[in-house]
């Protein structure tokens, strides 16, 4: 697995725990209400989760398993995938530290780094979506 897809994955997997505790929290306060300022951390862990977790998941699954290109730059330009990275992971942490700095513009900028992100990604990976073709199968995989 590359060295790129580690960090995706890792990142991914400290938002799971990070965005299910938080669930957990908010989950166990329903039932019992212990601190009502818990229901501040719901769109911290749907950031977390959704984007956190499964996105970056994603990411680092698809940079590793997507058909390589030559040999010498197997997976492309890499710096396209390093940007998708950081500036996924600076969005997040934009987006998560909003509510508490009070600076409306922070959740636009959040989302703005994210998009910018899957952009790099993108042109990054692009050529790499074609058809493997093995002279043994009928189809293209
Ligand atoms: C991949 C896993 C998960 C994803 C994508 C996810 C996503 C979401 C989303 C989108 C909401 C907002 C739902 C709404 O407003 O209608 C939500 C709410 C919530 N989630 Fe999660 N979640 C995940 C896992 C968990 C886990 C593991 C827990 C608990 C341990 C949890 C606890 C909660 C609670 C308590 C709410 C608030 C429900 C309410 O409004 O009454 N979630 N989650």
């Amino acid at each position: 697995m590359p060295q790129l897809s580690r960090l995706f994955i890792r990142a991914a997997l400290a938002y799971l725990f990070l965005g299910f505790t938080f669930g957990a929290l908010i989950l166990s306060n329903k039932g019992l209400p212990f601190a009502p300022l818990i229901w501040a951390l719901l769109p911290v862990h749907i950031e977390f989760m959704l984007i956190g977790w499964m996105t970056q998941l994603a990411l680092g699954v698809a940079f590793w398993i997507l058909p390589r290109r030559g040999s010498n730059a197997p997976r492309g330009d890499e710096r396209w995938s390093l940007a998708a990275l950081i500036l996924v992971n600076l969005g997040i942490l934009a987006f998560a530290l909003a509510p508490l700095v009070v600076l409306s513009w922070l959740q636009l900028l959040a989302r703005a780094l994210q998009t910018l992100g899957l952009m790099a990604f993108v042109l990054g990976n692009w050529q790499r979506i074609y058809p493997l073709k093995f002279t043994n199968l009928k189809d293209p995989i």
